[in-house]
């Protein structure tokens, strides 16, 4: 008995991610219903008050012209899947109403803790000796909670089929998802997506960091565990690409053997099919290791400089119409990087975008880019910067647009993180979600 009470507490579910395990069984996709039972065997930890099985799903309205192109899986996020789903009270959280909100702990979530994320390079050898070991682990650990859509006809839900992922892969395999093309009124659209090109995109990407942040935070009992940054402003290269850090390279751009990354491969290389997923999670071989040739891209010779992001900083609306890539004097798309960030007006790729397309190789893939943890660290420097923003203009839910971008909507949930958090609602201070930034060098 005791050795039961023990594993309970150790086996609480994890904040959020996709698909929850217990909800893709045949039943469950078939009634759309994602209400697993807690440990206290009740439907969401009913009878310990922990949360509801709701009878329609915690979500809003489509946005204007949605209901007719309403045909892609993800659109009215999570609508598609399931209309039967927990809702936590408190400061419970998680599908089933097993874990917390982001910052709280302990099985009653009664604990606030606020985690620190630093500089790569401000971490102790010790620090960053774990940090890596924390990596290797995520990679290699199956996720007990999650798994992943690997195969199906976009049009028939009967055909989807769902495989085990590690843990570091799910989280890759989240940011893939959101950025499959869209099916609307039949056809695949990829000049859209849920992850990026609007006004989603900086809560979008704070919400992934979270999501990995905590898995790790679980997996290895370390509470304090805040994911590092990397802030490149002014890099003539990339300092941090050596085998202490990153990882060095060799000529043709994999990762040399000697780097922590050496081994590790593309969780869904082999993604340019337009109506299946992730077929390589069933065909190892199919993966192609991680690679990187930073500098070499004619087009982005350099990293962005400490004027870049000052000059940022600068744009006090969040974003504007179209709240697209081509929205001008946006700090949304200053930031993301299809503006030039001084005058907010010329088109070019400058910020969020010239360091994936500086670094070259698996980052410079978008679709795959979150497979190299670079990409976790060149986000968790962009977060820094929308956490500057924040602060500065003094931002709320409030602040965030209204707008008709496909999943990009105030009300609507960030594409396809599960259970809902709405876009608007990523617009808090980090404190919020239970983490701060160290200051480094002035930011
Ligand atoms: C939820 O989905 C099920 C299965 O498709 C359907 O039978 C039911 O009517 C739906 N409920 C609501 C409230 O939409
Ligand atoms: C930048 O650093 C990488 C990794 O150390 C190296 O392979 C590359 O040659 C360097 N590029 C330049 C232009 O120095």
């Amino acid at each position: 008995m005791i050795a039961l009470g023990v594993f309970l507490v150790l086996c609480y579910h994890l904040v959020q991610g996709q698909f929850p395990r217990d909800c893709t069984t045949d039943d469950a996709i078939q009634t759309k219903t994602c209400c697993p039972l807690w440990t206290d065997g009740s439907p969401c930890g009913s009878i310990s008050g922990r949360g509801k099985c709701r009878n329609k799903v915690a979500i809003t309205p489509f946005a204007a012209g949605q209901v007719i192109q309403y045909q892609d899986d993800r659109l009215g996020w999570p609508r598609y899947y399931y209309n039967k789903t927990c809702e936590c009270l408190g400061d419970y959280r998680g599908y089933d109403c097993g874990d917390c909100k982001y910052g709280y702990f302990g099985e009653k979530c009664d604990r606030k803790n606020t985690v620190v994320r630093k500089e790569i390079r401000e971490l102790s050898f010790l620090e960053r000796k774990r940090f890596f070991s924390y990596l290797a682990l995520a990679k290699t650990t199956k996720s007990q909670d999650f798994v992943i859509l690997y195969t199906g006809d976009r049009h028939h839900k009967d055909t989807y089929r769902f495989t085990d992922a590690s843990i570091y892969d799910v989280f890759s395999w989240i940011h893939y998802y959101s950025i499959k093309p869209l099916l609307i009124n039949g056809d695949f659209v990829s000049s859209r997506n849920y992850a990026h090109q609007g006004p989603a995109f900086p809560g979008w990407h704070r919400l992934g960091l979270l999501f990995l942040e905590r898995q790790i935070q679980l997996l290895t009992g370390d509470e304090n565990f805040g994911v590092p940054y990397y802030d490149w402003r002014g890099e003539k290269n990339c300092s941090i690409c050596t085998n202490d850090f990153l990882g060095d390279n060799d000529v043709e751009g994999f990762l040399s053997s000697y780097s922590h990354f050496a081994f590790w491969k593309s969780f869904c290389s082999g993604y340019n099919y337009i109506d299946v997923y992730c077929l390589s999670a069933v065909d190892p071989n199919e993966m192609e290791k991680l690679h990187r040739k930073p500098g070499a891209d004619p087009d982005a010779p350099k990293l962005p400089t400490f004027q870049d992001v000052e000059d940022t900083l600068k744009w006090g609306d969040f974003d504007r119409p179209p709240y697209y890539r081509t929205s001008k004097k946006s700090f949304r798309n200053a930031l993301e990087g299809f503006l030039r960030p001084s005058d907010g007006v010329t088109m070019e790729a400058n910020m969020h975008n010239l360091v994936h397309i500086f670094f070259g190789g698996t980052l410079s893939e978008v679709p795959i880019s979150a497979n190299d943890p670079m990409f976790m660290l060149h986000h968790c420097f962009i977060d820094k910067i929308f956490e500057e923003w924040l602060r500065r203009y003094q931002a709320t839910p409030d602040t965030y647009p209204a707008n008709e971008e496909p999943g990009h909507g105030p009300n609507e949930c960030s594409t396809p993180y599960f259970p809902c958090y709405r876009n608007k609602d990523l617009l808090r201070t980090s404190d919020v979600f239970g983490y701060i930034y160290s200051k480094y060098q002035g930011l």
